[in-house]
């Protein structure tokens, strides 16, 4: 069975809550339980930090044993070189995702400093964007 983390960075623990009028108006522990149910054949699990040396320290701790990693770093996309860093660092393939279209937006958030270091990127179709990065795992079944 192939192991699969989701790792949200911060302020998406109020997803459903949060600019729903940008972010959808569904919580990602509701949203995840549908995404699990779609795909029986892997495990697939969930962290969410709002502090960015939790989310280098998960990347570390799962970089060697998953066999992917979807990864929303939310902000710190656009700031955090200790994301990117990590990334490089590890073995598993980080898919990087983000629920808006961030390239639609203030001009800010069109920079990813992740970008560089992920397998692919996937934007802009909301909480689907998750679904379409599980997809690009199965591809190797
Ligand atoms: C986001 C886009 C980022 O620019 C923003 O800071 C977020 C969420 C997205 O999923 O669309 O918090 O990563």
């Amino acid at each position: 069975m192939k192991n699969i983390i989701i790792i949200n960075g911060p302020n998406l623990n109020l997803l459903g809550k949060r600019e729903t009028s940008i972010y959808g108006d569904v919580s990602f522990e509701n949203y995840l339980v549908e995404l699990k149910k779609s795909y029986p054949a892997f495990q697939i699990d969930y962290y969410q930090s709002n502090i960015e040396g939790e989310i280098i320290d998960k990347l570390q701790e799962v970089g060697f044993s998953y066999s992917g990693i979807i990864l929303n770093a939310a902000a710190y996309t656009h700031t955090s070189v200790g994301i990117a860093d990590a990334i490089s660092a590890i073995e598993t393939p980080v898919i990087e995702v983000h629920i808006s279209n961030i390239y639609s937006r203030e001009e800010i958030r069109h920079k990813s400093l992740i970008s560089k270091n992920v397998q692919g990127v996937i934007c802009g179709f909301g909480l689907k964007s998750y679904d379409l990065a599980i997809q690009s795992f199965t591809k190797d079944e």
